[in-house]
């Protein structure tokens, strides 16, 4: 497996010492809110089980499962295979994301979930590819870990054809490991 990594983007301490301070600053903005962490399945299992034993408010944990109809790049086309269980109404809400791609995810998570009508809607993203936008997004992550070039990543949550998330750090494959 890590014989197919071309080079480590983003080590394991890096990693760690960014999602700490995203915990605090988390911590300091949801103070005495409650606030219910939403995380956006399967990517996000390894950010979201770091993040939230960075935070030191008390808090509530929920999930979503989207998927897309079709192909590896996000089409558009969404679909909600699991919802949220909690009542999010009148709730402060983050949602917890791995990575900011074209957005068109984030977009429906989004739209989803303000239907619900939050007291508040954020979102947390681990990565964010600024360069992949699609137009007609409009939402923007309000807690961005790291900035990335416009490369596939894998590895820390993050799948190619649901391999390499166990990997602990971010990397880029070599390319022959595409199928
Ligand atoms: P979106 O394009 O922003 O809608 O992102 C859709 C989903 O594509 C993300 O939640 C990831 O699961 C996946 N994705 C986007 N870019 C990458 C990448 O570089 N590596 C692995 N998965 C990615
Ligand atoms: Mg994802």
């Amino acid at each position: 497996m890590e014989e197919e990594i071309l080079r480590v983007l983003l080590s394991e301490e890096e990693i760690a010492a960014k999602v700490a301070e995203l915990g605090d600053r988390l911590s300091r903005d949801y103070e005495g809110k409650n606030p219910i962490f939403v995380g956006v399945l399967k990517g996000v299992v390894v950010f979201f089980s770091d993040v939230i034993r960075k935070i030191r408010v008390p808090c509530q944990i929920d999930f979503m499962w989207i998927s897309s109809y079709a192909g590896t790049e996000s089409t558009g086309n969404m679909v909600v295979k699991r919802d949220v269980s909690e009542d999010i109404k009148g709730r402060h809400v983050v949602i917890l994301e791995d990575i900011f791609d074209t957005g068109s995810s984030l977009q429906f998570t989004y739209d989803h979930l303000l239907a619900k009508e939050p007291a508040s809607l954020k979102i947390c993203t681990l990565l964010d590819k600024p360069e992949r936008r699609r137009s007609g997004v409009t939402v923007k992550p309000d807690y961005v870990g790291f900035v990335i070039p416009n490369e596939f990543v894998v590895g820390y949550g993050l799948d190619y054809r649901e391999q390499y998330r166990n990997l602990p750090y971010v990397g880029i494959l070599k390319p022959e490991a595409y199928l």
